[in-house]
């Protein structure tokens, strides 16, 4: 740390007092956002909460609002903020170890494989299955024209055959079942053993180890299972899924490849990271346009003359021009599927004034952020025109992807499989949203609790 005598104590920091036994936890558990919403609205920019007990055990973490603490923490990654946190431990220990869950040399050399599987050409080569997907989804629901339907499910499906064709050249269909139940489990295991005070082995023989152990399990037998088929689709898919390439990948630096137990580990890790990630930025975009007629029809004529002008659906899709894409990028703001992440002080340094000891824990809310007013104004209106144009708002006021050299792998392939369904839906059905709000469960991620009531109709 360079001259941090004249910074102020990390005790200084302003945040909520909590209960001097249990601590913060109960507060944070029962309503993780409005919990994280309130600390901002009454501390600031820069705001530490004292999880567990005051006594033993408790633990400080800060959480930093501001955008411009947020460039700092997001572009220092992999130097002075690791990702040794326990919230990416848990992930670890339920996912094996890949590109999101190590840091240094090993994540380098991951990073060097998997980036040139992501890049807007590369992924620009799913289209094709993305837009058959999208249609198929359509034609399974014609029959429901008219009447409710769950969003969320049928989002949740489309991104399961998009993320699982992709990933693995064929269907994914039959792990639907098991993936219905294994997901939300795996979310919950996360986030339980993330706020376990203290962490017992898990081999320690109680309930939440052995249901945690049971998910890993279930997950890593559903993966052994679709990725024992990989290679056997249709020849198109087969010979470019991203399993096959993991396979042939070398590391540009050290010409060393994977090996199959790294290859299963890589695609379980890419799995659990896009599928409900995507299905979640589709399921409240497309309700809040479900909520906002007039921004529907205007995103439907932009699709119309998008096709009288000779454009196929994929222009549409990939044009970063439109207001469907503002849509999308409104609805990741209000709605980020990944509304929080961690990272660690590697080294004692200096936050907002403040001094900072090694070890301690920053939280990145994108939930929060997203709604500064600073510089959202009226934070909580759904208005894609912020994203139209220009607009001279710092870079990491908006963060639904992360940032710096962890940013999000998958953003471009999350992006085009949103707007190609956003294409094919609209093209054809006026969709209305029933619920002005949808109910939430927050875990790790933010999930629907109920049934997305959503009707199509045909324009
Ligand atoms: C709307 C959809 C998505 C959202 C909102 C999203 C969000 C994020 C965020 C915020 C991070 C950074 C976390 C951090 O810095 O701590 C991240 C990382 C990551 N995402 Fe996504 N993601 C989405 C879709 C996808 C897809 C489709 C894939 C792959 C198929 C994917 C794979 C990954 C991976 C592997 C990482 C870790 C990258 C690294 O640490 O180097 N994501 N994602």
């Amino acid at each position: 740390m360079s001259s941090t005598t004249a910074l102020r104590p990390f005790d200084e920091i302003p945040g909520p007092k909590g209960h001097a036994i249990a601590g913060l936890l109960p507060d944070f558990n029962a309503d993780p956002l409005g919990f994280l919403m309130n600390g901002f609205h009454a501390h600031g920019d820069l705001v530490s909460y004292r999880f567990g007990p005051k006594i033993a055990l408790g633990k400080t973490i800060l959480a930093a609002y501001h955008p411009d603490l947020v460039t700092r923490i997001l572009m220092e990654s992999e130097r002075a903020f690791g990702r040794d946190t326990d919230g990416f431990r848990a992930t670890s220990e339920l996912v094996g170890k890949g590109l999101m869950t190590t840091e240094g040399a090993y994540w380098r050399s991951r990073r060097h494989i998997l980036q040139p599987l992501f890049t807007p050409k590369r992924v620009a080569r799913y289209t094709e299955l993305m837009t058959a997907e999208a249609e198929r989804i359509i034609v399974e629901h014609e029959r429901f024209e008219g009447t409710e339907i769950d969003l969320h499910q049928a989002m949740m499906r489309y991104s399961l055959r998009v993320v699982g064709r992709a990933l693995f050249g064929g269907e994914m269909d039959d792990a639907e079942a098991d993936l219905h139940h294994l997901i939300p489990e795996a979310n919950r295991g996360i986030m339980a053993r993330t706020t376990q005070i203290p962490k017992l082995p898990l081999g320690f023989p109680i309930p939440a180890n052995r249901r945690f152990v049971r998910t890993r399990e279930g997950l890593y037998d559903l993966i052994d299972r679709v990725i024992d088929r990989s290679g056997s689709g249709s020849a198109a898919d087969s010979s470019d899924n991203i399993v096959t390439r993991l396979r042939e990948s070398k590391d540009p630096e050290t010409g060393e490849g994977l090996t199959e137990q790294e290859v299963r580990n890589e695609a379980l890790l890419l799995f659990m990271a896009g599928h409900e990630t995507t299905a979640m930025g589709l399921t409240f975009g497309l309700h809040q346009i479900g909520r906002h007629p007039e921004i529907q029809d205007r995103i439907a004529a932009e699709i119309r003359a998008n096709l009288a002008a000779g454009g196929s659906a994929a222009d549409y899709a990939q044009n970063r021009e439109t207001l469907g894409r503002a849509a999308l990028a409104e609805a990741l703001r209000l709605f980020p599927s990944v509304h929080m992440t961690e990272r660690v002080a590697n080294e004692d340094l200096e936050l907002n004034g403040y001094r900072v000891p090694r070890g301690t824990s920053v939280f990145l809310v994108p939930w929060v952020t997203h709604r500064h007013p600073d510089f959202w104004p009226d934070p909580e209106r759904f208005d894609p025109e912020r994203f139209v144009g220009k607009h001279d708002r710092p870079r990491y006021a908006y963060f639904p992807f992360g940032g710096g050299p962890r940013v999000c792998i998958g953003e471009h392939f999350a992006v085009l499989a949103s707007m190609v369904l956003m294409e094919a839906l609209l093209r054809k059905y006026r969709i209305t949203s029933h619920d002005a709000a949808i109910s939430m469960k927050v875990l790790n991620s933010i999930r629907p609790d109920k049934d997305v009531r959503t009707t199509f109709e045909r324009r």
